[in-house]
């Protein structure tokens, strides 16, 4: 099933700026997928169509089979959680609590069930000793957790993240896939951002390459290891990929390279055939 649709969507900012050409994608639903690209390749823009901080100006989006427009924005809101990039744009409340409460209570949910929400989401990202500072007080990977809480607490179906992990520690890296896995193995979407190739290629299930406003390529992680597709978007291969640069056979993802490198040179033609036919 598909999540989130666009059909030849374009946008251009007040200044003219073309940051989004006919793009025609859509993205599964229940799966994570990765959307990459280089600086002002038009990855926020994307994202920010998806919940309807923007709406078409050309084209369409879709949203489990919902047409964005100014009169669905309420229950696509219901449905789609989104996570700016910067954590300063999202936290507004006087402390940590009372921000990732703040989706919740406009839910108007009552008492018992935002208290349960919001003590559930300050438990999964571990930040139960930031509850009573204010937000402008914390660090920047401190923000993004109690951001990613204030997302969480909303339940949403979609999650759609710009650059979730930047800035983070490799533990709190590390704890965020981790919750993120367990959210989407009970069936939520996750659609993010990042600029980390090596974290796509490993963990992402689908990739989308942005060039310029438009897709370069979109489709499975193997897409990544393409040569040609990754020096057009500016982007590096991921390390995994590079380690296997003069193999004929490239893995397609981590565990096809821990398959391959356990090979020694004797068996490595051998085990690089049983990848190619297991394809
Ligand atoms: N408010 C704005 N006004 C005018 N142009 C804008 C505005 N915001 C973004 N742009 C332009 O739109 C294009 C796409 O920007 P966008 O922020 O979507 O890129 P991005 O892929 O998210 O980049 P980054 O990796 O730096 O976050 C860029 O050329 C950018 O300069
Ligand atoms: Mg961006």
């Amino acid at each position: 099933m598909i999540a989130v649709e666009t059909g030849k969507l374009s946008y251009s900012y007040h200044d003219g700026t073309r940051a989004l050409r006919d793009m025609d994608l859509s993205i599964k639903k229940g799966k994570k997928t990765a959307i990459l690209g280089s600086n002002g390749s038009g990855k926020t823009t994307l994202l920010y169509h998806f919940n309807g901080t923007f709406l078409p100006q050309e084209g369409s989006v879709t949203v489990m089979g919902t047409s964005v427009n100014k009169k669905t924005l309420r229950q696509i809101r219901q449905k789609v959680g989104l996570l700016f990039d910067n954590p300063d744009n999202q936290l507004i409340s006087t402390t940590v609590y009372n921000d990732i409460a703040f989706g919740p209570r406009n839910l108007k949910l009552d008492q018992e069930e935002v208290l349960k929400r919001v003590n559930r989401a300050i438990k999964m990202v571990e930040i139960a000793e930031l509850q009573e500072k204010p937000p402008h007080n914390l660090s920047l990977g401190q923000k993004k957790k109690a951001a990613i809480a204030g997302l969480l607490a909303m339940e949403p179906d979609i999650m759609v993240c710009d650059e979730p992990f930047s800035g983070l520690d490799p533990h709190a890296m590390g704890q965020l896939t981790g919750i993120f896995d367990k959210l989407v193995a009970r069936g939520c979407t996750l659609i993010f951002s990042t600029h980390d190739v090596d974290l796509a290629f490993a963990w992402a299930d689908e990739v989308i390459i942005l060039k310029e406003g438009r897709i370069l390529a979109a489709g499975g992680t193997t897409l990544l290891a393409d040569r040609n597709i990754m020096a057009t978007a500016l982007l590096n291969i991921p390390l995994l990929a590079q380690l296997f640069k003069d193999w004929e056979q490239l893995p397609r993802n981590a565990a096809e390279a821990f398959f391959l490198l356990s090979a020694n040179n004797a068996n490595r033609v051998l085990l690089e055939k049983q990848v190619s036919e297991k394809r």
